[in-house]
């Protein structure tokens, strides 16, 4: 199995970014499942409805959020469908509309994608490791293909979840810092790990958002709005992984990072 991710889509200008880079992308890893974070892509804000038809037309096959998952309120309209290819962190209270994880079919194969989310320095939610024991019990012997997002912002505690989870899930790449970790590996027991995949948007920006207001919030301390550059250059960051169909481990995991410095097809 062959999966393509890429990481935080923040703002029109990662949508484009996203929309533009894909056909060269699938052309070079010839994936199988493209998974897309895409908590930030209304304006740095969730998702709407309509921004999520518009990924899936481009050939994304799973979106995956984080702790922006409810910033736009278009969410409730349509999250709850049963047939949406969008999930959350699973480890929201119980009743928390959407699901946590989908299990894909994809010829005779399946996989899982699991989204789940850190507790350190961002909302108490669930305890994600035991919601973790939980979810794989639940898919059981359906499939040994086991993708997760692990949403969260303290290296350790990303860490920490690569080495809970190696040998019992294929990958497990963490999301939501915006800036690309360069530990890319395949741990012990098979599990592909990837620190934080990074973020698609604005190359000359601040995690994504216009640099000048985070710079002024930096130097007053007062409350300011954040705002996405619409133009300028871009930023693509994500992750391939290759997975043995047979066994559910990891054979590769390979950094993507596109910007103008870094363009793509280069030998970097
Ligand atoms: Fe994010
Ligand atoms: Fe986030």
């Amino acid at each position: 199995m062959k999966v393509l991710f890429v990481g935080d889509v923040v703002g029109s200008i990662g949508r484009k970014m996203l929309i533009e880079s894909l056909p060269a992308l699938k052309a070079k890893y010839r994936p199988q499942l493209t998974i897309v974070n895409g908590e930030n892509a209304a304006a740095g804000r969730g998702i709407t409805e309509k921004i999520y038809k518009e990924f899936l037309q481009a050939g994304v096959d799973v979106i995956t959020m984080g702790n922006h998952t409810w910033d736009n309120r278009d969410i409730f309209e349509f999250i709850g469908n049963e047939k949406i290819k969008m999930i959350r962190p699973a480890n929201f209270p119980e009743g928390t509309p959407g699901l946590g994880y989908k299990i894909i079919q994809i010829n005779q194969n399946k996989i899982a994608v699991i989204n789940v989310q850190g507790r350190v320095f961002l909302n108490a939610l669930d305890d994600p490791f035991r919601k973790m024991d939980a979810i794989l019990e639940e898919i059981g012997d359906e499939t040994n293909c086991i993708f997760v997002d692990f949403h969260a912002e303290a290296t350790s505690e990303k860490q920490a979840m690569g080495w809970y989870l190696d040998g019992r899930v294929s990958a497990v790449v963490g999301t939501h810092t915006h800036i690309q970790t360069n530990d890319a590996r395949i741990l012990p027991q098979g599990t592909a790990y990837l620190t934080d995949a990074g973020m698609t948007g604005a190359y000359d920006s601040i995690l994504g958002v216009e640099r000048h207001i985070i710079l002024e919030k930096f130097l007053t301390q007062l409350p300011v709005r954040h705002e996405i550059p619409e133009e300028g250059r871009k930023l693509l960051s994500g992750c391939y992984i290759e997975i043995d169909d047979r066994t559910g481990k990891a054979t590769k995991i390979e950094n993507i990072l596109i910007n103008e410095d870094r363009p793509f097809g280069s030998d970097y």
